[in-house]
């Protein structure tokens, strides 16, 4: 468990279990170097224990290196919850939650992930105080989706001119894997900007929507990875980026919001080696985090947020010099890691 490939060693990591609710979660604290862990949490049907302590374990560490690079004073946690099988009580569950939260005494700080809302994290404000991502009367705060879809966008806005050489998205033709809570509002921004979309999702209704409302061209869940498009945006689970897709792939950038792309290291060096230049996850989908971390504080405001959000382009634009000063075989996977790694100590 200690030696997971790709694994720096974690912190701490709480199993938390409440037979009267059905609760079975894991509260992964990787690094608490840059303060408090800060990192959503997760709902999901796993195939059995140790999948769901894996990806608990790989969310974690890539907040550690995600919050980092956005320069936040927070380290890097995450939990899932094992979601029940058969009914179950909801409200009641994430306050078992938020108790398991409270009991690290703000060690680790919560928000959504994929399977929670809104609804979860104002339920669980009763039970714990390390909770973020809820509408707030008269303060900024809510949902981080849409900070997270424009994270991705001025990413990809920024890696086609860079990669594509072109100076705007006009024309270009980006395929999208998931149309849920983050991969249709990059949707809609891409749409604005002229882009031409090609999506899937396994939910026909939101292909069905983007068909009407966006222009998109609709190809099966099997086709998306290897659609015949300038960018490819994972936006669904992790490890889309693997040995079996990735000789299929036909874009020449990818930058998604999906956390955990690559399947292993090694897959960023097979992309490099195809031509194709990934920008790493946890660089371009940091609006979330960023939008969450502003509200916990309590010091956010709309434009302002957008406009730090923004500022992932220019992280974008640094780590493709930096790749391209460091030459050789140098990736932007692994620099981007030596740069978030050599980040990992207390803000000033
Ligand atoms: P979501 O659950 O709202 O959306 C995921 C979408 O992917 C759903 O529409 C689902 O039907 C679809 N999907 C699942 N498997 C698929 C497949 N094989 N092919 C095509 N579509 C598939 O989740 P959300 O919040 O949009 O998150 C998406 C990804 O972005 C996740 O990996 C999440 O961890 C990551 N992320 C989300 C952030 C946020 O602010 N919500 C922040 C940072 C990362």
């Amino acid at each position: 468990l200690f030696g997971l490939p790709d694994q720096a060693p974690h912190e701490r990591v709480l199993l938390a279990a409440d037979e009267q609710t059905g609760l079975k979660a894991i509260l992964a604290v990787h690094s608490t170097a840059r303060g408090p862990a800060f990192g959503g949490c997760r709902l999901w049907s796993y195939d059995n224990e140790l999948s769901a302590l894996n990806d608990a374990l790989r969310l974690s560490q890539g907040m550690s290196l995600k919050n980092a690079l956005a320069d936040l004073p927070f380290g890097g946690g995450k939990a899932v919850i094992i979601k029940p099988a058969g009914a179950f009580d909801r409200p009641a569950l994430f306050a078992a939650f938020g108790r398991a939260v409270q009991s690290l005494e703000g060690a680790y700080i919560t928000a959504e992930d994929v399977g929670t809302t809104t609804a979860d994290m104002l339920g669980m404000q009763a039970h714990t105080q390390f909770v973020s991502g809820i509408p707030r009367a008269g303060a900024f705060g809510g949902d981080p989706s849409p900070k997270t879809a424009w994270g991705v966008f001025v990413s990809i806005r920024a890696g086609v001119r860079q990669v594509l050489g072109r100076e705007s998205l006009e024309g270009v033709r980006v395929a999208l894997q998931g149309l849920g809570a983050v991969g249709w509002h990059l949707a809609e921004f891409l749409h604005q900007a002229g882009a031409k979309l090609v999506v899937a999702d396994i939910d026909a209704a939101k292909v069905a929507r983007a068909q009407e409302l966006l222009g998109a061209q609709a190809v099966g869940v099997h086709e998306i990875l290897a659609a015949d498009v300038d960018v490819l945006a994972p936006n669904a689970l992790g490890a889309a980026l693997n040995a079996q897709s990735i000789p299929t792939l036909r874009a020449r950038l990818v930058a998604g919001a999906a956390n955990n792309q690559l399947a292993t290291v090694a897959d960023g060096d097979a992309l490099q080696a195809r031509g194709i230049t990934y920008l790493p996850d946890y660089l371009v989908n940091a609006g979330g985090i960023i939008s969450v971390a502003r509200e916990y504080r309590g010091e956010g405001e709309e434009q302002a947020v957008m406009a730090e959000v923004g500022k992932i382009a220019d992280r974008v634009t640094e780590l493709l010099e930096r790749v391209k000063t460091a030459g050789g075989d140098a990736t932007p996977g692994r620099i981007a890691d030596a740069w978030a790694r050599s980040k990992l100590i207390k803000p000033n």
